[in-house]
């Protein structure tokens, strides 16, 4: 019988996420821009995605590249005109694509005129925008730390204030107490709506309500007071009635520290929130308990852990965003495959897992041609705050260059950043004409759009039939989740079941071989299936391969669709 599902486009949907300043350079410049994602909409719609997700084109001086913006209704001088960008929506559109834009509401530049008003004096109509409060002891007012390293307070000696920034000082917090700075919002986001866009990817949507009082991290909550705050959901949904509800758009925060029980609340059906969120156990994975920098050998066995956790409880409450790296997070291919020696066995084993689990699936730009981790020699040729910003905060603790820049080749955020490799034979992979604000990863020759292109067997040519197969089988969209193999530490096999359909998935996630046995019988008695048909490999099989005891080779993923 088939369960009675709440069908969605976004749920259906592949997005893919576009960082501009790397993405294309159509004037030399070096820096990338909309005109030159325009020069590129014919390559997306190749990939066949549906929804592009851009990261922020607003104005800003780039403290954070775009997180900090300046004015939410104005375009980046770097990137072009809001004539390009209206270009940029309609060649979407007419191609049969969507756009999502970045809204990042839980602070704003600096340099915002808000802030800039806000910071003159104490009676500013606009100080309380902000978060401001006098210091203690001649000390910040608390004891909260930005995640870029130091405290999250700057003194601002014009009124003998600190305003708090959870993330650098240029990223001033917006004071969502404050009903004036929540109309702002939802005016800014029924303008862009009414421009023709259709939904928002939400930056760090959890933290923009604060505990009352901003209590010391020392006084009780098992966390900063500023995560999950206590009118987080009394906010979104005030923004949900107020802007979202009015329009059939695709909504995805970023919510950092959740659990499934708090991801319900965020996105339950019935919540009136949002559509989906982001969550980061997974990418914790390999973190020490000091955090991200610490890294740590991760395993399988809680790998599928984390995953299954996340496909069974939120199944029938709420959905999942399925993603293994952006823009904050080193590539997937080095971090969780083999960038090496099976560079395109693991990313197609890797792009299995993703196209397979129940979840709006996200493609972040050069993942589709396996874009690897880069590792350059010195810290002068990083670009990211947050990489600065930790570096020096471990060499002036006396820490070891070398050892402080194996965890950047690891774990920095400039390895998903380095422009996009279009090119083997042009200077800097064909990006740009100039010089490229990032150094262009060094395996371009190797690496790089033409060449898959021009390749049957590469990886972006798999991720187009995965994506391709998506649109043929509402069982890889809808389809409840069973782990089948907790224990292994080889292979994850799970399958997926919507209604009489069921995929058997199985994936080899190391370069050994290893062997696959299930019980056939078992599952017959059950579900009476008995015949596997093979919809995808990345390996060739032979028809006659009996899929009851499945040999696998390095990295190899199998995709079946069993029947009656
Ligand atoms: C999350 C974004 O993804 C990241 O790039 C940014 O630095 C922070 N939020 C602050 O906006």
């Amino acid at each position: 019988m088939t369960k009675s599902v709440d069908k969605k486009w976004w749920k259906e949907s592949v997005v893919y996420q576009i960082y501009p300043r790397s993405f294309m350079d159509s004037n030399g410049d070096g820096i990338g821009d909309l005109q030159g994602i325009i020069s590129k909409l014919d390559y997306l719609k190749t990939l066949g995605i549906d929804v592009v997700w851009l990261c922020p084109v607003y104005e800003s001086p780039n403290d954070d590249n775009g997180y900090d913006i300046s004015n939410y209704q104005g375009i980046m001088h770097e990137f072009g005109t809001m004539t390009d960008w209206e270009e940029l929506l309609e060649g979407l559109h007419q191609r049969g694509m969507k756009l999502i834009m970045d809204l990042v509401v839980n602070h704003s530049s600096d340099e915002h005129h808000w802030f800039v008003e806000s910071r003159k004096s104490k009676d500013n109509p606009y100080r309380d925008y902000y978060v401001w409060r006098p210091g203690k002891n001649g000390e910040a007012p608390n004891d909260w730390g930005s995640f870029f390293s130091g405290p999250a307070w700057q003194y601002d000696a014009t009124t003998d204030e600190y305003y708090l920034h959870i993330f650098s000082k240029k990223q001033p917090d917006l004071n969502w107490e404050n009903p004036k700075v929540r109309r702002e919002v939802y005016d800014m986001m029924t303008w862009w709506l009414d421009k023709g866009i259709d939904g928002f990817r939400m930056d760090v949507i959890n933290l923009i309500s604060k505990a009352p009082g901003l209590p010391s991290m020392k006084d009780g909550g098992d966390g900063p007071r500023f995560i999950n705050g206590p009118r987080v959901h009394e906010f979104i949904q005030e923004m949900n009635r107020e802007v979202l509800s009015k329009y059939d758009i695709m909504t995805v925060g970023e919510t950092l520290d959740v659990t499934p029980e708090d991801v319900i609340k965020y996105a339950g059906t019935d919540r009136h929130e949002l559509n989906m969120v982001f969550q980061f156990e997974l990418m914790g994975i390999d973190s020490g308990p000091s955090g991200k920098w610490e890294v740590t050998p991760w395993k399988l066995t809680d790998f599928k852990k984390i995953i299954s956790k996340w496909q069974t409880s939120l199944e029938g409450k709420a959905w999942n965003s399925i993603y293994l790296n952006n823009h904050d997070q080193p590539r997937l291919l080095s971090r969780f495959g083999n960038d090496k020696e099976y560079h395109n066995k693991s990313a197609k084993m890797l792009a299995t897992m993703l196209h397979t689990l129940q979840g709006t699936t996200y493609i972040y730009q050069g993942e589709e041609i396996g874009m690897t981790n880069v590792r350059f020699d010195t810290i002068e040729e990083y670009r990211d705050i947050e990489t600065l910003n930790r570096y020096q905060e471990c060499i002036d603790q006396g820490q070891e260059p070398s050892e402080v820049m194996e965890s950047i080749y690891a774990k920095g955020r400039d390895n998903a950043r380095t422009p996009m490799q279009w090119t083997g034979n042009h200077p800097h992979a064909g990006f740009t004409t100039g010089t490229p604000w990032l150094t262009v990863n060094p395996n371009y020759p190797e690496i790089n759009v033409e060449r898959a292109l021009a390749d049957e067997d590469s990886i972006f040519h798999y991720y187009q039939k995965l994506i391709r197969l998506r649109k043929q089988h509402d069982v890889i969209v809808y389809g409840a989740f069973e782990l089948l193999n907790a224990d292994d530490e080889q292979v994850f096999a799970y399958t997926r079941t919507f209604g009489e359909e069921r995929l058997l998935i199985i994936l080899n996630f190391y370069d050994k071989p290893a062997r696959f046995e299930w019980n056939w019988s078992k599952v017959e008695a059950i579900s009476g299936e008995r015949t596997a048909e093979l919809l995808i490999s990345n390996y060739d099989i032979p028809a006659s391969e009996d899929v009851r005891q499945v040999d696998l080779r390095p990295y190899e993923a199998r995709v079946y669709k069993l029947s009656k």
